[in-house]
């Protein structure tokens, strides 16, 4: 099963795409996930990356594409995967799409996860991730055990630079203008599903689960 999550920055993508993977067996694949290991590494990679990042905007395309026609050629991505955070703009769903074709295989499913701006930011302000193992936590709506630790590997949780208030609202900018497009490039391929992303994290899910099957 091949899967694209789509929605705003914090909609809860990341989230839901972790819990998808593990239910389906197939790898979770972030693309923002990739960059953040690369900056942590300190590569080149990661380096050209952060410039665009921490301004809330977009990787350049090539980059991204490149990247990920690399990741699809592991072992792992054999049975299908949940993509998060690709494609963001028409181009790159064109590759995509370009890149399947040539193997006569397809998209199943597009799931947009709706958020409206306004929860946003507060999701965001109070999104915490983790230094070791990158896991996601919220101070209100997903706390961990111990305040300010992973309950995953015990490391400490921060603020993702991007996550300040003042880059959230470029980045949401970027969203409408450059990936919210891609909506209507799904549903014409009529492969969308669109869930309410404002319910609690299990009821996400469960509307998820009961679309894919
Ligand atoms: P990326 O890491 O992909 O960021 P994003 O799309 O902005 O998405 P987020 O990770 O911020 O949010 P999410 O939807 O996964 O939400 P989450 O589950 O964490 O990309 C970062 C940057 O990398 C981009 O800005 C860009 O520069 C670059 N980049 C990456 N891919 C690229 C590409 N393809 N092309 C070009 N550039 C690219 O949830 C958010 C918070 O809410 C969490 O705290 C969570 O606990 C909480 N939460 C989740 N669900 C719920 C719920 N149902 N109720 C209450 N709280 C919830
Ligand atoms: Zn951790």
């Amino acid at each position: 099963m091949k899967i694209i999550m789509l929605g705003a920055p914090g909609a809860g993508k990341g989230t839901q795409a972790k819990m998808l993977a593990e239910k389906y067996g197939i790898p979770h694949i972030s693309t923002g996930d990739i960059f953040r290991a690369n900056i942590k590494n300190g590569t080149e990679l990661g380096a050209k990356a952060k410039e665009y990042m921490d301004k809330g905007l977009l990787v350049p395309d090539e980059l991204v594409v490149d990247l990920i026609m690399d990741r699809f050629k592991a072992d792992d991505c054999k049975n299908g995967y949940i993509l998060d955070g690709f494609p963001r703009t028409i181009p790159q769903a064109e590759a995509l799409d370009a890149a399947l074709a040539a193997n006569g295989e397809k998209i199943d499913y597009a799931v947009n996860v709706e958020v409206p701006d306004e929860n946003i930011v507060n999701r965001m302000s109070g999104r915490r991730a983790c230094v070791g193992c990158g896991a996601t936590y919220h101070i209100v709506y997903n706390p961990t055990k111990v305040e300010g630790k992973c309950d995953t590997c015990g490391a400490d949780l921060i603020l993702r630079d991007d996550d300040k208030p003042e880059t959230v609202l470029n980045r949401l900018k970027v969203y409408h203008e450059q990936t919210q497009p891609l909506i209507d490039f799904y549903t014409k391929k009529g492969v969308i599903a669109e869930v309410d992303g404002t319910k609690d994290m299990k009821d996400v899910f469960d509307a998820i689960v009961a679309i894919l099957g």
